[in-house]
């Protein structure tokens, strides 16, 4: 069975003070868990050099939460994956609903952000997910099934190690209402279906939860069998919770109910 994967997104938080402190704990405290699952943090752009410093000589990757779609050029305020990529960048988050929301992002813009993160090594991480009227109007399936074939239509990839899928129900994010392991896995299976379906060569690509998760729920999550990770925001600012949610990803932590 693949390692399971889990990452940070610090969103727009940390300072270099804070930041060193969460890292060299979080250093710290995954050197005895690191045959378990790989683990890396998504920072805000202007940290990125201090990140690669500190993780450089340990297992934790590092990771950006947003890069441009363009290659270079005048595009004031925007970083591109390559730049990104001469700091060592393993992970790009690409159509976070943040992005989506706020910043306008579109099924194009992210299939771009893909096709930058491909062209440069940085293995994307796609954000999917549907609001809560749209989880009542029984559209889940129907939308993220959508914002998937968009991108894979745009920028098809049979790489399953260079790809990422992250289920994350916009309901669930920051909300401290996380989907129950049952309505994620649910989604998560029917992701599955549809990259298999896409592609055989994807069937084994890594499909994240985010949304809420916390180190008390996070065993039950990553006991299901199509969740391979999480993508953690606001427990993964803190390094004892964060590490007791890499901790879940060993097997004999599971406890299934
Ligand atoms: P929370 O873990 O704070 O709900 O955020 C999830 C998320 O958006 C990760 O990308």
């Amino acid at each position: 069975m693949p390692k399971k994967l889990v990452l940070g997104n610090w969103k727009m938080h940390g300072g270099i003070q804070a930041n060193g402190d969460r890292l060299k704990r979080l250093v710290a405290g995954f050197t005895t868990r690191e045959a378990h699952c790989d683990v890396g943090v998504c920072v805000p752009h202007l940290y990125l050099a201090q990140a690669q410093e500190m993780l450089k000589a340990t297992s934790v990757r590092w990771g950006v939460q947003d890069i441009s779609t363009h290659e270079e050029g005048a595009y004031t305020g925007e970083v591109s994956a390559r730049m990104a990529s001469e700091f060592g960048v393993a992970y790009a988050l690409a159509g976070h609903s943040e992005r989506r929301t706020y910043h306008g992002e579109t099924d194009e813009m992210v299939a771009a952000k893909v096709a930058r993160c491909l062209d440069v090594g940085i293995v994307p991480v796609l954000c999917v997910g549907e609001t809560l009227d749209e989880r009542e109007r029984g559209e889940t399936r129907q939308v993220v099934e959508r914002q998937l074939t968009a991108i894979l239509k745009m920028r098809p990839t049979d790489d399953a190690r260079r790809f990422v899928v992250a289920y994350e129900p916009v309901w669930a994010i920051g909300t401290g209402r996380s989907a129950s392991a049952k309505q994620a896995q649910d989604v998560h299976a029917f992701l599955r279906q549809v990259l298999d379906s896409w592609s055989s060569s994807l069937s084994s690509v890594a499909i994240l939860y985010g949304g809420s998760v916390k180190a008390s729920n996070a065993d039950e999550l990553f006991a299901m069998p199509d969740i391979d990770g999480g993508l953690i925001g606001g427990a993964s600012l803190d390094a004892n919770e964060f590490l007791g949610i890499i901790e879940a990803t060993q097997p004999h932590t599971v406890s299934q109910s």
